[in-house]
């Protein structure tokens, strides 16, 4: 992966265009972009998949301030940590980030770990999220792939071919990888990719792993969410969770409460559901 080589006058255009966009338009603010803290990276990697930028930036910082350390996080019950994590919906990925804290804790006596294969065997880290702390956090070039990034490299390489996998999108990707600067490079890669949605529309929908995101409205997904919402405020029993969510039939409430109690994002005691 580290071999030097050239690259084609095509792939040399497209990382001009790439580095143009960014150094024009660059979304150059954004706060998990001013840290290199492996810890604030990965709560940010977490949050941002599924969810919009615009959702994640009052919430990352609101989490921050409640669980500024790894620590903080490992340490609290896991009911916090989803209260903090309202809003963002697919709450098990706050599970994955708390049992990830605590394995940290337990296993590196609360050392981050450095390396890919390490972080890779962490709870709710994946390819791409193991990928994002090395070239966020220590700036070490690892391939990344993702929504945006997809839609930039097909978009350029593969625009008159109407279906394309991950594994032809990565030797590309590896290639024209900046490896002076594969921060930046990635950020680029996604404002670039950002854009391109914003202005082209959906090109995503060529990738073999394309999958749209389905309905929340009225989805199973929506039920879990609104009883999670009510647990906020203290534990709920089967009759005040009927009353609050008295537009959710009695079945269906019934088999979602199943759900987050298998999932562990809730827990019952006696009659009454409520946070770990
Ligand atoms: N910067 C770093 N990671 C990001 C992500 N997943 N989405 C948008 N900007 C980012």
């Amino acid at each position: 992966m580290l071999k030097t080589h050239f690259l084609s006058r095509e792939e040399k255009a497209f990382t001009k265009k790439v580095w143009s966009y960014y150094k024009a338009s660059g979304r150059h603010d954004l706060p998990w972009r001013k840290t290199a803290d492996s810890y604030k990276i990965l709560v940010s990697e977490l949050m941002l998949q599924q969810t919009q930028v615009v959702r994640v930036l009052p919430k990352y910082k609101e989490f921050l301030r409640t669980f500024p350390t790894l620590r903080r996080l490992a340490d609290a019950p896991l009911g916090e940590v989803l209260k903090a994590w309202q809003g963002l919906g697919y709450n098990r990925r706050a599970k994955f980030l708390w049992l990830a804290a605590q394995a940290i804790q337990t296993v590196y006596k609360g050392r981050f770990p450095k390396t890919f294969s390490e972080l890779i065997r962490l709870p709710g880290v994946g390819h791409y999220t193991a990928g994002a702390v090395m070239n966020f956090a220590h700036n070490q070039a690892y391939p990344l792939i993702e929504t945006n990034i997809r839609s930039v490299y097909i978009n350029h390489f593969f625009h008159d071919k109407s279906v394309v996998s991950d594994g032809e999108l990565l030797p590309i990707i590896e290639r024209t990888l900046d490896r002076s600067n594969p921060r930046e490079w990635n950020w680029a890669l996604m404002d670039y990719g950002a854009h391109l949605k914003g202005t082209i529309g959906n090109i995503n929908s060529k990738s073999t792993t394309y999958k749209k995101q389905s309905t929340f409205k009225g989805s199973d997904r929506q039920i879990r969410g609104a009883i999670l919402r009510t647990l906020v405020v203290g534990p709920q029993t089967n009759g005040t969770l009927s009353k609050k969510l008295e537009n959710i039939e009695k079945e269906h409430l019934v088999l979602q409460l199943k759900v987050l109690l298998n999932e562990g994002l809730i827990v019952k005691d006696k009659k009454r559901y409520q946070f770990p």
